[in-house]
């Protein structure tokens, strides 16, 4: 799935938080949006995956336009395209490691969430509550719950922050396999060793901030 912003701007009150954007996200490549903190990178990434609206320009997919549509063709996309690994991660403490993976309750050894731990590490840890985890292995499971979505369009906010380096490069290992395997994957990133990793890097339009 090619997903593009096209000059998208965003306004929120007064404030103008994304400059006239334009990048294109191609399927079977990672693509990086970078830039200084505080310059729009995960308002783009949350606009390219339909979590914030746009003031101006327009979102497409495989060349429709996606933005400013209804509540439900949002749902529609997220159902069935995307998945997000977003600065939280979106992991529900209370639930197990399974219940993350799958959103939902399933058999005690259900083959597809095994193969999705097995994929990132964390094979064996299916009745564990995920809040027994540490940020590494949170980081992890969300992306198994990409794994076992199968998306086509993955979106990532800063997916290596606060990891060491040998959880890094396997982070890094795993988003590349996910490119491999055919899906768009958009990565918000300030890690040099991510944005290495991307074969398209689409440096953000902010305006320079000088502290004083
Ligand atoms: N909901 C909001 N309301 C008002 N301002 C916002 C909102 N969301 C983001 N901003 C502002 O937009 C700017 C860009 O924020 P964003 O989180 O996209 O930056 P970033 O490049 O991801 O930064 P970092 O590297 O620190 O994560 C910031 O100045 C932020 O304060
Ligand atoms: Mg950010």
């Amino acid at each position: 799935m090619i997903i593009e912003a096209h000059d998208v701007g965003v306004t929120i009150g007064r404030r103008r938080i994304v400059h006239g954007e334009s990048v294109r996200c191609e399927p079977g490549e990672m693509t990086a949006l970078t830039g200084p903190s505080g310059s729009g990178k995960t308002s783009l990434l949350h606009v390219l995956g339909l979590l914030l609206p746009v003031t101006s320009g327009a979102v497409t997919a495989d060349g429709t336009v996606v933005s400013g549509g209804s509540p439900r063709a949002r749902r529609a996309f997220w159902r069935d395209h995307a998945a997000f690994v977003l600065q939280d991660y979106g992991i529900i403490d209370d639930e197990s490691v399974a219940f993350n993976v799958a959103l939902r309750r399933t058999r005690r050894a259900d083959p597809r969430v095994r193969a999705a731990l097995e994929h990132v590490g964390l094979q064996g840890r299916e009745a564990e509550p995920a809040g027994h985890l540490s940020g590494g292995e949170k980081q992890r499971l969300a992306l198994a719950r990409a794994v076992h979505r199968d998306a086509r369009a993955l979106f990532v906010d800063e997916p290596t922050a606060s990891l060491d380096a040998a959880n890094r490069a396997l982070v890094i290992g795993l988003l590349d396999d996910f490119a491999r395997r055919g899906a768009t994957v958009v990565v918000a990133t300030h890690d040099e060793d991510m944005t290495a990793a991307c074969a398209h890097r689409h440096p953000m339009n902010a305006p320079t901030i000088t502290i004083h």
